[in-house]
């Protein structure tokens, strides 16, 4: 992960929505004959792929982010009522429609800080209504803008509240009737739960998510977020895509990733924004052999931020990856999380041509600055896409 090959002086050539040839200018221009020809300045990266967020929410919760600060812990919050269970009620009472526009907003923010494809998942429903209306708005996005979504179901996010002293019968309702919904309308490509002690258990995780593979999901986990519980070890016994967050990961959780081919997904984004002390051991995963990779967590109540190249300059200063790293981290193993290892994250022949664009003289200025966004373009599939420069409402103040 530490090594790349820099070019200068380059051409990528573009045929359809695939990278026909990268190289030497001189080289690539010989080799073709009468081809559009874009001329860029700056540096040309793999498209980023944001391998976990949860777009589809209404409000910010301020109130979370206020409590906290003044010394209230992210479960007491949840406790207290705020916490997911405060997004629940938002999006429950949101239309689909509503949840369209919130999203598209967001989507477009994501994608003009170089997110050319996107994991979204559900979980803010926790009701066989609501889950299947936000795995719908996914799905109509994911036709209706530039970058490419692919969709997790999430119905494992928390109990909810009419079935807090009933929670046998919500795991039912989620392996029996949810699952298999979910997986016959084709909503989602894999099932995510929030496996940590008070949300979750690992057995119940286990049962989840065996129900998720009998129906042909992929499976992935939120792993060891906070406190450890056996989560990453978990996601390696179910051969899942990826155990994510890990700031509690055990040392036999270490070992068993770094032997697996599941991803340790990293989100630096979301302990800094939770005022946490302790990231997740990268450079100990990162030196057992595990695949590593960073994603936003983009979300209300975590982790509030569009932008990979802030969590990459993040995972430079706060988990000890070089530049290379972080970057081989957004972009090769975060599809390889996605399952799309084979179709994007280089700019390789027979590659999906999601190209970004940075206006910067080194490389490593993408994992740099820090709250500027120096992306300037971004292409998907080869188009160019339009991007939203400038301030950006996230919240549900309506733009003009
Ligand atoms: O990844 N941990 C669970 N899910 C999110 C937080 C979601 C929320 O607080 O709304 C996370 O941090
Ligand atoms: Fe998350």
């Amino acid at each position: 992960m530490a090594e790349l090959e820099v070019l200068t002086d380059a051409a990528i050539l573009i045929d359809g929505d695939r990278i026909a040839a990268v190289g030497r200018y001189a080289d690539v221009r010989r080799a073709t004959g009468d081809v559009e020809q874009v001329e860029v300045s700056g540096v040309v990266y793999p498209g980023f792929v944001d391998c976990h967020t949860h777009a589809v929410f209404g409000a910010p919760r301020l109130d979370d982010h206020e409590r906290r600060a003044l010394g209230m812990e992210y479960q007491g919050i949840a406790a207290a009522g705020g916490g997911i269970l405060e997004s629940v009620r938002d999006v429950r009472a949101r239309s689909e429609a509503e949840l369209v526009a919130l999203t598209r907003a967001r989507l477009g923010a994501l994608l003009a800080h170089g997110s050319t494809t996107i994991e979204v998942k559900s979980g803010y429903g926790l009701d066989r209504e609501t889950e299947l209306k936000q795995l719908r708005v996914i799905a109509q996005l994911a036709i209706a803008q530039p970058a490419a979504l692919t969709s997790t179901f999430l119905g494992a996010h928390e109990v909810p509240p009419e079935f807090r002293d009933r929670r046998g019968e919500y795991l039912r309702l989620l392996c029996d009737e949810m699952i298999p919904a979910v997986a016959r309308q084709r909503l989602a490509v894999a099932c995510d739960v929030f496996c940590e002690p008070g949300v979750f258990s690992v057995a119940e995780a286990r049962a989840i998510l065996g129900a998720a593979s009998r129906h042909g999901l992929g499976v992935k986990l939120h792993a060891d977020e906070l406190d450890g519980s056996g989560g990453a070890e978990l996601a390696v016994e179910l051969g899942a895509l990826s155990a994510d967050h890990l700031a509690g990961v055990s040392d036999a959780g270490i070992a068993a990733l770094a032997a697996s081919d599941t991803i340790a997904v990293l989100l630096p984004a979301t302990l800094i924004f939770l005022g946490r002390r302790r990231q997740a051991p990268a450079r100990r995963l990162l030196d057992a052999g595990a695949a590593v990779a960073l994603a936003t967590d983009f979300n209300p109540g975590s982790s509030p931020t569009v932008s990979l190249p802030l969590v990459m300059a993040l995972a430079v200063s706060q988990l000890g990856l070089r530049h290379a790293e972080a970057l081989h981290a957004v972009t090769v193993n975060a599809a390889a999380a996605l399952r799309m290892a084979t179709d994007r994250g280089q700019i390789a022949p027979g590659f999906r041509a999601d190209l970004v664009l940075c206006s910067v003289s080194d490389w490593r200025e993408v994992a740099y600055w820090m709250a500027v966004n120096p992306v300037t373009a971004v292409w998907t599939g080869g188009s160019a896409c339009p991007l939203r420069m400038g301030p950006v409402s996230l919240g549900t103040h309506v733009q003009a």
